[in-house]
């Protein structure tokens, strides 16, 4: 690509930067925030890195959105974290108002750009930005599932002790408590980790992962995670980038899939250089069912506060 540009330098914005970069997945990185010097600091801070780690894609920083201008692609991460005494409402009117302003500058700069939104609560934020862009679904994605994902999948190969690479998994639904592991599409090279581990151990590591970004949380007490969130997003940027046609988990616009429609949840989605290029629909037991039922109907609950 020529240009990728990610909105919000805190956390997750900038580490996606580097990542983008060290990858070379554009020529340019541009990385944009409101806080005056920090995204320009940044981004010079990580193309001095250039040299030493071999990589020529050009980072810069910005407060505006002129450098951003002609971007494929925008990962937008830019919002708050809950603070004591917010409640989740006093959170979702802030971050909407951010997500629909920076929707707004992305129109203008790059009205034919696909977008990857990271901002929290997740599938909310994807809604906000294809109202306000008035994109077709192909172009606004949504990143959880992938993170998600590689939650369960670190935690499995910790407890068999074995390599991640051999760990295959699927987490479906909605960025929150009502997410929902593919138990029965989980495997161990091959083999249905149902073989390998009792049900009560993948219970307990279901319930691990449904509370993986708390557990990080507890730890930091300041801030949420951002190393494993920007692998992330960045692995759904190189399947776009690259037109890799990978199918992964993302947060995307049903229009009937899985008997859901009018909402962002995640799915199996194949993402190549149009986007989201197909919806993927496996058979899931009617106890999955339900619960990416229940799922969509946490997310529905949530759109449904928004005023844009
Ligand atoms: P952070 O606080 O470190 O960074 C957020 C940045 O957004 C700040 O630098 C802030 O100045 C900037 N910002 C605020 N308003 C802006 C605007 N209008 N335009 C441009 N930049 C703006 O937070 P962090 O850790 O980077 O997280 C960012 C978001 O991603 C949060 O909403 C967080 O909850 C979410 N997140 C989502 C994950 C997922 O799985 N979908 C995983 C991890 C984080
Ligand atoms: C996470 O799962 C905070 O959504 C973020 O880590």
């Amino acid at each position: 690509m020529n240009k990728i540009t990610v909105v919000g330098a805190g956390n997750v914005g900038a580490t996606t930067a580097q990542r983008l970069a060290e990858k070379q997945l554009a020529r340019q990185v541009v990385l944009v925030d409101v806080i005056e010097g920090v995204p320009q600091g940044k981004g010079l801070d990580q193309w001095e890195s250039a040299p030493i780690e071999g990589f020529d894609s050009r980072v810069v920083g910005s407060n505006g959105y002129a450098e951003a201008a002609g971007s494929e692609l925008f990962v937008v991460t830019a919002g708050i974290a809950r603070k004591p005494g917010m409640s989740r409402e006093d959170l979702l009117r802030t971050n909407v108002d951010i997500v629909k302003s920076v929707a707004l500058e992305i129109k203008k700069a790059s009205p034919k750009a696909i977008v990857i939104v990271v901002s929290n609560p997740l599938d909310t934020m994807c809604y906000v930005m294809r109202e306000t862009l008035g994109a077709p679904r192909e172009r606004v994605l949504g990143m959880a599932g992938v993170l998600d994902t590689a939650r369960f999948r670190s935690f499995l190969a910790r407890e068999l002790d074995v390599s991640v690479e051999d760990i295959q998994a699927m987490v479906l639904g909605g960025h929150g408590d009502t997410m929902v592991p593919l138990v029965s599409y989980t495997t161990v090279a091959g083999i249905p980790v149902g073989q390998l581990l009792k049900q009560e151990t993948i219970d307990k590591l279901v319930e691990r992962t449904r509370g993986g970004g708390a557990e990080i949380v507890a730890f930091l007490k300041t801030g949420s995670a951002y190393y494993a969130p920007s692998s992330a997003a960045v692995q759904m940027a190189e399947a776009i980038a690259l037109d890799k046609k990978r199918i992964l988990p993302c947060s995307a616009w049903l229009e009937g899939e899985y008997g859901l429609k009018g909402v962002f949840l995640g799915v199996p989605c194949k993402l190549g250089a149009r986007g989201l290029e197909q919806i993927v629909e496996v058979e899931l037991s009617s106890k999955e069912r339900v619960a990416l039922g229940k799922s969509a109907d946490a997310v529905r609950e949530s759109i449904a506060q928004v005023k844009l």
